[in-house]
């Protein structure tokens, strides 16, 4: 069996996640990876065993034994990198978010169209195994039309410094970065329907609160606390042209009394959530049912989650299953986030519908 030769550009914290799932799976063959800092670079080529190690990804993506790259890297190269590799006739898993603009967006869904390989994007709780059950419920019709979506991801010490609150390397704050999960995870739930308005606000009330103590949280590889330019909580209310809405709140910190996790959808026949607990509403005989599944992760798991999303890219590779996260959506979502920052920004609602005025995309 020939095996892919996979890479990973960006060697900082979660390429960790990457590597170990890449080693799991019979059929890759950990091949390289590629850091702007070469020694970080071959500290985890040393540890997870690959063979090659690069500090500019143009070097990496012209070796021809590289089949699929992981980009790993800062939000600002996402969409250059990965354009770069479709270009270079490499199959690849970008993390999230796709790129900081919907004109970014357009590019990379160009350069997969020409190249006619596969991008997926590492909208990570697609692919966990509750969401899988969840889906399960939604194609058998059990929850009828969802109309109603609320999600919430509230740290309330988490700004993780570094490029991540550098909004020229970023795009933003927690709604670029927390909010891109939970409100794919509920738009992809919802049956992806076409957005029709957003209206949002953002705060920057309370820095980066960098002088707590005694509270450890995600930090970027190169962490540093000096700059920060992006929001520290963002809230917004999503329409969909079905009808349905989708109600978000997420931060980096926030004086909560404390952290917060919660995704839940709503239809007209029964209701699930995902966060914090895993569990199913419905309805039978005239009286309300809580089912609540049995299994080992009720709630996203880490590795679980990574692990399955990868197999997922590399069956998508070889060509036997289509992403469940394609380019398509990334552009539909930066089209979300860009619009909400708009809308903050403006102190008015946004619409997509066409004629409307300030109709996207929005850049
Ligand atoms: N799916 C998830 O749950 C999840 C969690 C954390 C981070 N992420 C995403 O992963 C990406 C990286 O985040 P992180 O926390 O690992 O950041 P990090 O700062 O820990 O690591 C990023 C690494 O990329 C390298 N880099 C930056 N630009 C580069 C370039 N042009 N070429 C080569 N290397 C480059 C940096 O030197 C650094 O080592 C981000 O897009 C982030 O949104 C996803």
């Amino acid at each position: 069996m020939n095996k892919l030769n996979v890479a990973v550009i960006g060697a900082g914290s979660i390429s960790e996640a990457h590597l170990n799932a890449y080693k799991q799976n019979p059929e890759t063959n950990l091949y390289a990876v590629c850091d702007l800092n070469a020694d970080r670079a071959r500290a985890k080529a040393d540890k997870h065993g690959a063979a090659k190690v690069y500090a500019d990804y143009r070097e990496l993506l012209a070796d021809p034994a590289v089949d699929a790259v992981s980009v790993c890297t800062w939000n600002n190269s996402h969409a250059e990198i990965s354009i770069a590799a479709l270009e270079a006739g490499k199959h690849v898993l970008v993390e999230k978010p796709l790129c900081k603009t919907v004109e970014e967006a357009l590019r990379v869904e160009e350069a997969v169209r020409k190249s006619g390989k596969c991008l997926q994007i590492g909208f990570v709780r697609r692919y966990s195994s509750n969401t899988a059950i969840v889906k399960q419920f939604l194609e058998a019709g059990e929850l009828g039309e969802i109309y109603y979506a609320k999600a919430t991801c509230l740290r309330r010490l988490g700004n993780p410094g570094g490029w991540f609150s550098d909004r020229e390397r970023s795009g933003g704050g927690p709604l670029i970065d927390l909010g891109v999960h939970v409100i794919d995870l509920c738009w992809y739930l919802m049956g992806r329907p076409k957005v029709r308005s957003v209206s949002g606000n953002v705060y920057n009330r309370l820095g980066n609160r960098a002088h707590v103590k005694g509270l450890s949280f995600y930090k970027a590889a190169d962490y540093d606390a000096s700059k920060n330019t992006v929001e520290d909580l963002a809230n917004a209310v999503i329409r969909f042209e079905n009808g349905a809405s989708l109600l978000v709140d997420v931060s980096f910190t926030l004086h909560a009394l404390k952290d917060e996790l919660s995704v839940k959808i709503y239809g007209d026949k029964g209701g699930a959530e995902l966060e914090p607990e895993l569990a199913i509403v419905g309805e039978k005989y005239d009286t309300i049912l809580n089912i609540t599944p049995q299994v080992d992760h009720p709630t996203f798991h880490f590795t679980e989650g990574f692990n399955r999303e990868i197999d997922h890219f590399v069956d998508a590779c070889f060509g036997r299953r289509e992403t469940l996260s394609p380019v398509e959506d990334g552009v539909e979502m930066m089209k979300i986030l860009c619009g909400i920052y708009e809308s903050a920004e403006q102190g008015r609602e946004i619409r997509f519908d066409e004629g409307a005025p300030g109709a996207g995309p929005h850049a």
